[in-house]
């Protein structure tokens, strides 16, 4: 089972909106479909939409569209995290974008092995491991990035216990990350998002590890409530760790230049349809925040962990 899938010309992808309780799937005929999705949430999490934006733009070219546009407006769907530009620039620069789109997809599946190699060497026998939001295979084609470093270090046999995060306001955590660790038989418990801090103070969170919607090298760009989890940690001297691919880095920017996407007030206003405040309540929504270096232990990616407060030492070039 993928996140994302060609199949007889069409984007095929599981709508996670109607996870954890049904296996559904949406078919995306046109680049206007996939645009919707992304903006909809039907596919979400970095290294996903950037391949579905590929796909995106492999049914613009075969439909014979207004290439240009296309590329604008898909890179347009969300703003925060840099695969999608860096999907759709890669994408312009071929021919075959079909060809390219498949080959994109594959090379994110190898990519996330090589991340839960590296990321599993971090994980003792015996660790409690708390993640935010949902970094697993319905965040990326197939494996995941945080979750597949848990996939790896259990499938070596090391007892490991996940601890999810919800991930208010949307439940990412609770909806997409407890479900992909029960599917697989990893040992996972659900906690508020408010519990961790509280949890680490009474030593029973070892380690952190999160994704990434961008990789600056002064921080990283994660789901709102990352950086909170990262103070509590640094606090108790807990290690934070961020699984991400190279598809992830932005060389251009500072990541406290990375644009937040705000989104819809009704997402915090209704909680599982109910009106949780009173007619008319004001809303800020933002969706992602900002984890500066200094709070990052390392950046687990395909070619090794990177510690983005010594990087003159080791990849030198990266940025
Ligand atoms: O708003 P979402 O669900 O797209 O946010 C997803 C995240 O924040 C993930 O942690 C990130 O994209 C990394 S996915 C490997």
């Amino acid at each position: 089972m993928r996140t994302l899938e060609w199949e007889d010309n069409k984007l095929k992808l599981i709508d996670q909106t109607k996870l954890p309780d049904e296996l559904t799937y949406v078919y995306c005929s046109t680049y206007q479909d996939v645009i919707r999705a992304i903006k909809d949430m039907i596919v979400r999490g970095a290294p996903a939409i950037g391949v579905s934006a590929a796909f995106g733009m492999a049914l613009a070219q075969i439909a014979g569209e207004d290439m240009e546009k296309a590329a604008s407006q898909m890179k347009n769907a969300r703003p925060t995290a840099v695969n999608l530009m860096w999907a759709v620039d890669r994408v312009m620069e071929s021919d075959d974008i079909l060809k390219e789109a498949l080959e994109m997809a594959h090379e994110d599946v190898s990519t996330n092995l090589a991340i839960g190699e590296y990321g599993a060497k971090l994980i003792d026998d015996g660790d409690t491991v708390l993640t935010h939001c949902n970094a697993g295979a319905l965040a990326c084609v197939d494996y995941g990035t945080a979750l597949g470093v848990f996939r790896s270090a259990f499938s070596q046999g090391k007892d490991i216990q996940v601890i999810c995060d919800e991930t208010r306001p949307r439940g990412q955590g609770a909806s997409l990350s407890v479900w992909e660790m029960q599917e697989e038989g990893i040992p996972v418990k659900l906690i508020p998002d408010v519990a961790s801090g509280y949890l680490m103070s009474i030593g029973k969170i070892d380690k952190v590890v999160i994704g990434a919607d961008r990789v600056a090298h002064d921080g990283i760009a994660n789901k709102i409530g990352s950086f909170m989890v990262a103070l509590a940690a640094k606090h108790f001297n807990i290690p934070f760790y961020v699984a991400a691919p190279f598809s992830t880095f932005d060389k251009e920017i500072s990541i406290f230049d990375t644009v937040i996407e705000e989104r819809d007030p009704n997402e915090v206003i209704y909680y599982g349809g109910v009106r949780i405040c009173p007619k008319g309540t004001e809303v800020i929504n933002p969706a992602f925040d900002i984890v500066p270096k200094e709070l990052i232990t390392g950046v687990i990616t395909e070619n090794g962990v990177i510690d983005l407060n010594n990087l003159e030492k080791e990849f030198k070039d990266l940025f």
